[in-house]
């Protein structure tokens, strides 16, 4: 497997690479990586001759120096895992902070047609610029065909296309489903943090977004978050930051539901000082 740590090398041996026709997946990742990234990894895989993995702690896109400095690193394990899936077709890339941002360690300003003051953007300060800002860099540097991110992260997913139309770039982002324990928990790099007490809870943020499934079906979303809201108050181990219904495409919270639209219902929780987010596509 080759592991690259410098932008230049990486990007002088993509393009050997695709000048000899080969087509290049990639799924940028912040490492701790688990199955829900090896998900991205495979289906990258089954489409491009190879997948290019990067491995970074992008500090801008942190609203929480806590966090940032907790975020786990653990990149040996995280090559090794890769290795178990295939030695030849993936290649890896850890930069340093310095290979992708010099001495400036900041954020450009992105707009993304308002998806950015919704939910994650509305909770954490600058944290799509900070994700922006990456992402782009990542993919001039990767050039990449096809570009794999998780619906996990609903909202970044859609600001991510919305990056790339607005900005030209040329990349197709493919959207993957949510890899579950099988509790129902959906995979994190978070979760290696969650003390046993709160992983053992931790489940009751998926199986209450799906008793809101459920309810949807037959009652408004202004019902569905109440109930919701309720299920939180009678539970001490996790705090509800935000449980909200919204349009797929433009994120809006649904006020009237109409059979023409798709809806999911998003959700961001605490448990502990660690932040959980989830969703559920509701029809
Ligand atoms: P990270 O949290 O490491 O996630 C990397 C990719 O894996 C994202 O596209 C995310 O949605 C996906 N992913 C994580 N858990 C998943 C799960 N349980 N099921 C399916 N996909 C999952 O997201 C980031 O990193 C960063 O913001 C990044 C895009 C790399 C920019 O720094």
């Amino acid at each position: 497997m080759k592991n690259f740590q410098n932008k230049t090398e990486l990007s002088n041996y993509i393009s050997a690479l695709k000048a000899k026709g080969s087509s290049i997946g990639f799924v940028p990742t912040m490492g701790a990586l688990h199955k829900g990234h090896l998900s991205l990894v495979n289906k990258g895989l089954s489409e491009n001759d190879l997948v290019v993995v990067s491995i970074f702690v992008n500090p801008t896109q942190f609203d929480n120096k806590d966090d940032l400095v907790k975020y786990p690193r653990t990149l040996d394990a995280d090559i090794a895992l890769l290795k178990t899936v295939s030695n030849h077709k993936i290649i890896t890339y850890a930069p340093s902070v310095e290979d992708i941002y010099d001495d400036n360690i900041a954020s450009e300003s992105f707009f993304y047609d308002g998806l950015e003051h919704k939910m994650e953007g509305a909770f954490r300060q600058g944290h799509f610029d900070g994700v922006g800002t990456i992402v782009k860099r990542l993919f001039e540097i990767v050039k990449p065909d096809f570009a794999y991110f998780g619906e996990k992260d609903f909202q970044q997913l859609q600001i991510i296309r919305k990056l790339v139309e607005l900005h030209h770039i040329p990349v197709t982002i493919v959207g993957c489903p949510i890899h579950r324990a099988k509790d129902g928990l959906a995979m994190s790099s978070r979760n290696a943090r969650l003390t046993p007490e709160h992983r053992e809870i931790a489940p009751f943020i998926y199986k209450t977004l799906e008793a809101a499934k459920a309810k949807f079906g037959t009652k408004s979303a202004k019902e569905v978050t109440e109930w919701v809201y309720m299920q939180f108050e009678k539970q001490s181990l996790l705090e509800l930051e935000y449980f909200i219904i919204a349009d797929i495409t433009t994120l809006k919270p649904v006020k009237r539901k109409s059979t023409k639209k798709s809806y999911r219902a998003f959700i961001a929780v605490y448990a502990g000082d660690i932040r959980l987010i989830d969703n559920i596509a509701l029809n």
